[in-house]
């Protein structure tokens, strides 16, 4: 998953990514293409959503606006095709909706401190009628059916829906004790409009909490401090992609010496075994048979493993190629192999060899084996704290 709303790095880039991505054997690329920072994808019956939502990133609010025309998005998904990569684009909602917001305010579900217009407002059928027009758009854009909706840390924002009367009406209407409640309402109705639409619903674990159809359904579990969280989703017979910050988070650092990046606050969780504070190359390819119990690694309902690279700390492709490579390799070693098959040291030194074919194809990658070759690229702006 590549996050394109907190930093656009465009059509060349991601074409690169894809051709790597197909080298090794990687085949769905999850696009997260709005969030608060920016909404990257154009909606014709939405302009502003690109022209007003698509201005600014996460360094730079004035940043002049950067997204994918449709005419790109059928190029870049045609171009995966042929690589056997099929697309996925993530439209987050309820929450994450602040770069929308700014283009259509009508929508928004209201301010908190620090979270301004984070959510899209639950009470007016207005929204469900735009987004799901916003959903068709993007349903005729990506043949691969799936769409991802979000569903993702709502929580940040949604304290703003018990200032609005008619949220707070329609709460009482439905019986609902929480915001929370109408949250899940929200997110079943919007997962419907989907499903008519022939596509699956795909989402944050979050949002196991929302009797979306199991066969309609794909979890992606990315709190490891929940696994409580995935085992819900397993319960609920739902099909579930693993993708935990530790370690499959890339902008997290790969090196105990690393300063540029993100690092877990190692609390203890039952159920899930951490190997570090950070994602070395080591830990991706332990993944996940030294992480979780057996009970969860023989699931059927486990249908891949994910990588996200969240774009906060990556304001350059260098940077970009940084944190991705080799940890990128370690992840198509992990998806593809049995635990009986792994080996540290054949691994290793596979990594030998894979590191001399980025120097030859001008990748700045990190080296495990020698770190100082290519020292750390570092994010050089100041960063506001990042919750996920
Ligand atoms: C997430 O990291 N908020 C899915």
């Amino acid at each position: 998953m590549l996050d394109e709303s907190r930093h656009f790095f465009g059509k060349t880039k991601v074409k690169q990514l894809l051709d790597l991505m197909a080298h090794y054997k990687l085949n769905k690329f999850h696009w997260h293409l709005t969030d608060s920072h920016g909404w990257r994808l154009q909606i014709k019956k939405y302009p502003k959503l690109t022209t007003v939502g698509g201005i600014g990133n996460f360094t730079d609010s004035t940043a002049s606006a950067q997204y994918y025309t449709q005419a790109n998005i059928r190029e870049i998904v045609a171009y995966a095709k042929k690589r056997f990569i099929d697309v996925i684009p993530e439209i987050d909602m309820p929450g994450h909706a602040t770069a929308a917001n700014k283009a259509y305010p009508r929508f928004s579900g209201g301010s908190v401190v620090g979270y301004p217009n984070f959510t899209f407002d639950p009470s007016k059928e207005e929204t469900y009628k735009y987004l799901s027009t916003i959903i068709k758009e993007t349903n005729s854009l990506f043949p691969a059916k799936m769409i991802h909706l979000g569903g993702d840390e709502v929580f940040l924002g949604i304290q703003a829906w018990l200032k609005n009367p008619d949220i707070v009406n329609l709460m009482a209407h439905k019986g609902y004790k929480t915001p929370t409640d109408l949250e899940h309402y929200f997110f079943r109705r919007m997962g419907d409009t989907v499903i008519k639409l022939g596509s699956k619903v795909l989402c944050w674990d979050e949002a196991v909490e929302t009797d979306l159809p199991a066969n309609k359904t794909v979890v992606f579990w990315w709190r490891q401090n929940k696994p409580q969280s995935l085992k819900l989703a397993l319960d609920k017979n739902y099909s579930v992609v693993l993708c935990p910050r530790l370690p499959m988070y890339f902008d997290f650092v790969q090196d105990s010496t690393h300063v540029s990046g993100r690092k877990w606050d190692s609390t203890t969780v039952v159920g899930y075994q951490l190997q570090n504070k950070y994602n070395t190359v080591q830990d991706v390819y332990n993944f996940p048979d030294k992480f979780l119990e057996g009970r969860e690694l023989k699931s059927k309902n486990i249908i891949g493993i994910q990588a996200n690279l969240w774009t906060e700390t990556v304001d350059t492709e260098k940077r970009l190629d940084y944190l991705i490579f080799p940890r990128m390799a370690a992840l198509a070693e992990a998806a593809w192999s049995t635990a009986a098959n792994k080996n540290d040291i054949t691994f290793n030194n596979k990594l030998k060899a894979e590191i001399e074919w980025y120097k030859r194809a001008g990748i700045y990658y990190y080296n495990p084996s020698k770190p100082a070759e290519h020292p750390e690229v570092i994010d050089f702006k100041p960063k506001k704290q990042i919750k996920h």
